[in-house]
């Protein structure tokens, strides 16, 4: 039996924080033994907003060493750059063609980024969830693991292959695409800003106290989490939908410090924020540092990495091109000699 095919991928925009990391990256590394895994840094949805190209390379290649410091193990996994492989644009614009209008105006990601970008909202941008289904379709993935922002996106995904490609073009018997499955971990799913506990902890926020990104040194961790919104009560619970900052806060404690919620819960039960707040920045320094240490030894040698990425490339396109041959025929598109 061959193992089930895992497929997931982060934009290189900005500084990856706790929340990539707690949301989609730890589950990648766990998943990658028991599955056949890629992942992919994609640097094609991070041109969909305005970019700084003199940084897209180099954000490019941290990330991807980022994904490594984190546990991916180019043994055990294919690390490779999206628009390196152009099976992934080819197939955008094969699904573009078939995908409604209405569906990709209805997306959430797109009318709040949308709204950010005021005059300047690029066709790309509408795209984006159709290129993501490109990513994900290409490599015939059965599970997808993302934060739950991304849930829509694999639903928008899983329509596009099943009701407009399969339904099209193939038959019950011989799909075309392979129908993939999100796979939202409960816990880190959803970590929230550091300084508004309704609100996901974000790149795009231009507040950078609300995030805590997986570089940022001791000093700086530490004075983030004494700055955190938080509130007047005593004693720190779960749960509580009036303490939106408190739930994330413990949440975060109890996945950093390796405990399980409920000794956090009596562990912290009656603490006040004084206390609470130096435990917290202890364990995600503690957490972050062989991630840091990892990271710098990689991109004082970034030939390494670059390495890693030309194999994951080649594996990964063996596996793209098959996928886009099968989509172009079905299509009707003359075959290529
Ligand atoms: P992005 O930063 O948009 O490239 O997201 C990359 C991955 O991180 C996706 O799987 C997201 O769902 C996940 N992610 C981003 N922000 C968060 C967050 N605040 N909490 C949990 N997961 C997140
Ligand atoms: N849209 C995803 C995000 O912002 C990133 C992404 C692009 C992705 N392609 C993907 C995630 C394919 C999983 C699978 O988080």
């Amino acid at each position: 039996m061959p193992q089930p095919r895992v497929l997931s991928g982060v934009q290189p925009t900005g500084a990856l924080h706790l929340g990539n990391w707690l949301g989609a990256i730890r589950n990648w590394v766990d998943l990658q033994d028991s599955h056949d895994t890629y992942v992919c840094v994609v640097d094609l949805h991070a041109i969909t907003v305005p970019h700084d190209p003199a940084k897209l390379a180099a954000d490019t290649r941290s990330t991807a060493a980022l994904y490594l410091a984190c546990g991916m193990d180019p043994k055990r996994c294919s690390i490779f750059v999206q628009s390196q492989i152009a099976a992934h644009s080819e197939l955008c614009w094969l699904l573009n063609c078939v995908t409604p209008l209405t569906w990709l105006e209805r997306m959430t990601q797109f009318k709040e980024k949308s709204v950010k970008q005021g005059d300047n909202v690029s066709v790309g941008l509408l795209n984006y969830p159709v290129l993501m289904a490109a990513d994900i379709l290409l490599y015939d993935a059965d599970l997808v693991p993302v934060g739950e922002d991304q849930k829509q996106h694999l639903e928008l995904a899983r329509d596009i292959a099943q009701q407009r490609v399969n339904a099209r073009f193939g038959s019950e018997k011989q799909p075309i695409l392979n129908v993939p499955k999100p796979l939202i971990l409960k816990e880190g799913a959803r970590i929230m800003s550091l300084t508004d506990g309704r609100n996901k902890m974000s790149k795009s926020d231009p507040n950078e106290s609300s995030r805590i990104a997986l570089l940022d040194p001791p000093e700086l961790i530490t004075k983030k989490i004494k700055r955190a919104k938080t509130d007047s009560e005593h004693g720190l619970e779960f749960g509580n939908p009036e303490r939106p900052e408190t739930n994330n806060l413990l949440g975060l404690y109890s996945i950093l410090s390796g405990q399980d919620r409920q000794s956090v819960a009596s562990e912290c039960a009656e603490m006040g924020w004084g206390q609470f707040k130096p435990l917290l920045a202890e364990a995600t320094v503690a957490a972050l540092k062989p991630i840091q240490i990892l990271h710098k030894e990689l991109m004082d040698n970034p030939k390494e990495v670059d390495l890693v990425l030309k194999a994951g490339r080649d594996r990964a396109a063996a596996v793209a091109n098959a996928t886009l041959n099968r989509v172009r025929q079905v299509l009707g598109l003359a075959i290529r000699a």
